[in-house]
């Protein structure tokens, strides 16, 4: 075949490789599409790889391909079916450090193979690759932005694991100014790199400088962020990726890699955005930094004065005489891993003519649609799973409301402008008439404050782990 046969036929396979990244993207916008919208994105990346070895034509040597895909395809099937629902957010860190290492390296290997191999005198990058200047600064920011996405991943990963100083804030002094040197030494390699006539070894030492320099500032931009502002910082390094992705197809001229790219950096960057606003802060201020490092600052009052508990035999009473109950899960749910347990309870309740739904906050648990996720994989159907802005308003006409291992979501500290949760919007759970508070302590959740609902007249603590008392609160309502 032609060489030109086969770049139309890869062509094709492009075009078809992207409407499968495009639909399965869109199929995960809903729960009930969401597992048909992953596989069809993995037919998507089969294709692309299909479309690339037809590309390339035949070739001498298919080892190190075959290789990589081999061990690639191993390691990730192994991690994918090893990681825990709660350690969700660690695997897409992981793999957007993997997407940002991968564009970087395609880019250094054209710097080696079109200048460092090919450089006879002393001539710039701009000169030697195809495409000139704009090839030479796509492929300095490929290297850059590929580079800062690696190391900002993996300190991330370590900060929602807590094992950088527990997930809180480092803040290093003048860390603003180290940064902007950082980055003006990068936009200076990208200058040089580029435009001015050096010799292959030059290249190297330049290429590798920058590199160098990027991989220090992901580190230094993701430490001064507290753990839980890691889903922000987690889906801002997935847009990263897709634009270093991008970049890394204008370096090879691949329409493929530039189309994914794109969309996979737009879609990280709205992602960011919807966080963003659930939780009232602006993108700027997560990424400064420090919030939770908030000692010193004055939170009012955060001793608790008038909290009431029972057990769960005294809430299955109450339940048993609910007419509407509202399930609010939480981040406690997933630790718990009481999802089966709770759609029991909810069963139960449903069975005795209840009318149970789950109301879900924008950014209850540690990323987007976690609680969405756990609740699918134990069935409940998903007309009972109901979003914050149109339950709101139920809560006033709402018998009981059990609130599962979540704590800020349901902080009616939100109206105080001295609450770094000041803001936020949350299910308005104290407006119920009885309020069951599922966890195992007094204890804060992610945004480390006092929760003023736990001091309602109308609410009551449930002592313990949330898959035990459900399991309890199942069987006492059995037997009423
Ligand atoms: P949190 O406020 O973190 O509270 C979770 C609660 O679960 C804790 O107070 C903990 O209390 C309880 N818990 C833990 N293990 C438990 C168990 N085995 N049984 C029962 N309870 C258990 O969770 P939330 O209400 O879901 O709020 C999410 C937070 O994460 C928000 O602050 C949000 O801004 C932040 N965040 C979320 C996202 C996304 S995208 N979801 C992104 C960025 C930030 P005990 O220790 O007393 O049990």
């Amino acid at each position: 075949m032609s060489p030109e046969l086969l770049k139309n036929i890869a062509f094709l396979v492009y075009i078809t490789s992207t409407i499968c990244f495009i639909l399965g993207l869109k199929r995960t916008t809903k729960v009930s599409t969401a597992r048909s919208g992953n596989r069809l994105a993995a037919v998507g990346m089969l294709l692309a790889v299909v479309g690339t070895l037809i590309e390339l034509g035949v070739i001498d040597d298919y080892r190190w391909i075959v290789g990589g895909m081999v061990a690639g395809g191993l390691i990730g099937g192994l991690m994918a079916k090893r990681v825990e629902m709660t350690e969700m957010p660690e695997l897409v860190a992981l793999l957007n450090g993997f997407g940002g290492a991968s564009s970087a390296l395609v880019a250094l290997s054209v710097v080696w193979s079109e200048v460092v191999e090919v450089a006879t005198a002393e001539q710039t990058v701009a000169e030697l690759v195809t495409g000139g200047a704009a090839s030479a600064v796509t492929i300095a920011l490929s290297v850059i932005i590929g580079s800062i996405t690696l190391t900002g991943s993996v300190i991330a990963l370590l900060k929602l694991k807590e094992k950088l100083n527990k997930g809180a804030p480092i803040m290093l002094p003048a860390r603003h100014m180290i940064n902007a040197v950082l980055l003006l030494a990068a936009v200076g390699g990208i200058g040089y790199l580029g435009f001015v006539a050096v010799g292959p070894d030059d290249v190297v030492v330049a290429a590798l400088a920058v590199t160098a320099v990027s991989l220090v500032l992901g580190v230094l931009l993701v430490i001064p962020i507290g753990g839980a502002d890691m889903p922000v910082v987690v889906s801002l390094l997935n847009s990263y990726s897709g634009i270093a992705a991008a970049m890394a197809g204008f370096v090879i001229n691949n329409p493929l890699l530039i189309v994914v790219g794109a969309t996979v950096g737009a879609a990280g960057l709205i992602l960011t955005q919807i966080m963003c606003v659930a939780m009232n802060r602006s993108l700027l201020n997560v990424l400064v930094g420090g919030f939770g490092a908030n000692e010193g600052a004055d939170l009012g009052d955060q001793e608790y004065h008038s909290v009431t508990s029972c057990g769960p035999e005294e809430a299955a009473m109450v339940l048993d005489a609910a007419e509407s109950v509202i399930i609010i899960p939480g981040y406690g749910l997933a630790v718990a891993q009481a999802q089966h347990t709770c759609r029991e309870l909810a069963d139960e309740m449903i069975k005795r003519g209840t009318k149970v739904t789950y109301a879900i906050h924008p950014v209850a648990g540690r990323m987007p649609g976690h609680m969405n996720v756990l609740l699918a994989e134990a069935d409940v159907p998903y007309e009972q799973l109901i979003e914050m802005d149109q339950i709101n308003g139920e809560f006033k006409n709402t018998d009981a409301v059990i609130v599962v291992g979540a704590n800020d979501v349901v902080n009616p500290a939100n109206t105080d402008p001295k609450s770094p949760i000041y803001g936020m919007p949350i299910l308005n759970a104290h407006e119920a008439r009885s309020v069951f508070i599922i966890k195992r302590s007094l204890s804060p959740g992610y945004a480390g404050i006092k929760n003023e609902l736990f001091d309602y007249p109308n609410a009551m603590m449930v002592y313990g782990d949330a898959k035990k008392i459900m399991q309890q609160m199942t069987t006492e309502l059995k037997e009423l």
